[in-house]
């Protein structure tokens, strides 16, 4: 059996109920808070906030003087404030570097970082002052995501030692009084905080061990969260499946006991009418609830971390409920293949020959590329379902943490102008991106005597090989491919970012659907 989570209802999806984020226009002595956050500029003078370095009874001034605290990004300094008009009892002061760089990126790690600086104080109520380079809005909602994301709890299941901190009431304090601009600041409060507990829920998801986020509870709980959020959804079942030919995903499930699921998803826009002919975004994303590797067994060092082979899936799933809830105005649908990769008595072989669902024979040279194969089936699937513009999300290849690191996930795709678009939705969502190749000559290696192709292109150019793999399943229509295998998973904690699953892509794919209007070039 496995272990069940003391602290959470499964039945419901458990980051709705976060209380909203207040929004009020104040100076920072009249915020009603207990704990007050500022970001604090390189070369502020102690007197860039009016009377504060007073309030703090000269403690400003004094760690300035003296570079305790120089304003570099994500230092801290804490001081008690003494004057007693000031409304709070705190201050958390956050460098953030030269302000002329300091823009909704920085503000979002900034928020994030003193976010969960500030969870062991148990304050019940922390403001953080709206400071940065930049629209306000933008900042704010950047500011609004960065404090829902450092809620986060990774120990769920943990039975001993300090339940983990309740999160505090947040306001975000903004000095501009003109009520156009505290409204669009509001509003982008409100879109930040749903944004960002949506990347919560997919990084809840992710942190699942596998054997309590079987497929089919992986599907049970995407279709909770997205009909939960006013998306429809179907979970197909293994006959299903098999009626339509998923031959490639068939063959991946194939070496385990558990039986693969198909989550399809479906974002109609409000009324119900588009035009027809407009564009349809399709999200697919990589659902390998665990990769063992199957026959092609991977080394045990470090295979833990292959219970977060869906971070794909789930940040495909979470962004449908974004996406849903934030009202997107065009239709999307969502499509999510999910299996366990193991090494069954049933399991595929090296040599194998899979027919996928869009008539493609593959030779199954190493059966650890499992990703590449239940995507090519579900990138066909979602064209069936009328999408004209693509993204997948996986935890693909190796080779892409090699190349990019684990602060950068692999952008692939064609044509230019559409990576571009996804390129710039990502950056500015604060999931860091760097276009790859898809040069023609790397598809020589995934040649195959036998067979259309072959599931592994070898070592050099892994990502790259893996990407033209999906990229002979996309039909030719624009289609991007984001490799997250190094930036799903934080190994080393990060000021901004504690150990364990991040989230990434959830923003993206969200916003993406927001930006129809910008798509205006020729497939
Ligand atoms: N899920 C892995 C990729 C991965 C590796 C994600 C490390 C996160 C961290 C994927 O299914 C895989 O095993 N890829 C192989 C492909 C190879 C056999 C061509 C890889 O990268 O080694
Ligand atoms: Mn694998
Ligand atoms: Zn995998």
């Amino acid at each position: 059996m496995p272990a069940r989570r003391i602290s959470d209802n499964t039945e419901m999806p458990s980051g709705t109920a976060a209380s909203p984020i207040t929004c009020v226009s104040a100076l920072p002595s009249a915020v009603d808070t207990d704990l007050l956050i500022i970001p604090w500029f390189e070369n502020d003078p102690p007197s860039a906030i009016p009377e504060l370095d007073a309030a703090s009874g000269g403690e400003v001034a004094r760690a300035l003087a003296s570079t305790e605290f120089t304003g570099k990004v994500f230092e801290l300094f804490a001081a008690v404030v003494v004057d007693r008009n000031w409304r709070a009892r705190r201050l958390l002061l956050v460098g953030a570097g030269p302000l002329t760089e300091c823009g909704g990126e920085l503000v979002r790690k900034l928020a994030a970082a003193s976010g969960l600086a500030v969870r062991s104080s148990r304050a019940a109520r922390v403001g953080f002052v709206l400071r940065g380079d930049g629209d306000l809005a933008e900042l704010a909602q950047a500011v609004a995501e960065g404090l829902t994301l450092s809620e986060f709890n990774v120990g769920s299941y943990k039975t001993h030692g300090p339940a983990p901190p309740k999160a505090p009431a947040w306001t975000v304090a903004l000095a501009d009084e003109r009520s156009d601009i505290v409204d669009r600041t509001r509003a982008a409060i409100v879109r930040g905080r749903l944004l960002a507990e949506c990347s919560n829920l997919a990084r809840e998801l992710a942190n699942e061990p596998s054997n309590a986020l079987t497929p089919r509870e992986f599907a049970r709980r995407a279709a909770a969260l997205a009909t939960d959020g006013g998306v429809k959804v179907e979970i197909l079942e293994e006959t299903r499946i098999e009626q339509l030919g998923m031959g490639l995903l068939l063959g991946v499930a194939r070496g385990s006991s558990e039986p693969p699921r198909l989550m399809v998803f479906r974002h109609e826009p409000a009324g119900g009418r588009y035009p027809p002919g407009g564009p349809v975004l399709g999200l697919i994303g990589k659902g390998i609830t665990f990769d063992t590797g199957g026959i092609s067994i991977k080394p045990a060092d470090g295979m833990e971390r292959m219970k977060d082979d869906m971070a794909g899936g789930a940040a495909v799933v979470c962004a449908m409920r974004a996406i849903s809830l934030l009202q997107a105005p065009i239709p999307v649908v969502g499509v999510v293949p999910a299996t366990e990769n193991m090494p069954g008595g049933h399991a595929i072989k090296p040599g194998d020959i899979l027919t996928s669902a869009a008539g493609k024979t593959v030779e199954v040279i190493n059966t650890d590329a499992e990703g590449r194969l239940i995507l090519g089936d579900g990138l066909w699937y979602a064209q069936q379902l009328g999408a004209t513009h693509l993204v997948d999300v996986a935890t693909l290849t190796g080779a892409c943490v090699v190349a990019l690191g684990k602060s950068t996930s692999g952008l692939f795709g064609t044509p230019p102008e559409w990576v571009d678009q996804v390129r710039r939705v990502a950056n500015r969502a604060g999931d860091r991106v760097w276009p790859m190749p898809l040069f023609d000559d790397y598809r020589e290696q995934l040649k195959s005597d036998i067979a259309d192709l072959t599931n592994t292109g070898g070592r050099p150019a892994g990502s790259i090989t893996a990407a033209l793999f999906l990229k002979e399943f996309t039909g030719g229509r624009p289609w991007a491919h984001l490799d997250i295998a190094g930036t799903a998973w934080a190994e080393e904690p990060r000021p901004y970012l504690p150990k364990g699953p991040s989230g990434v892509a959830v923003r993206t794919l969200a916003e993406l659907a927001f930006t129809s209007s910008e798509w205006n070039f020729r497939p």
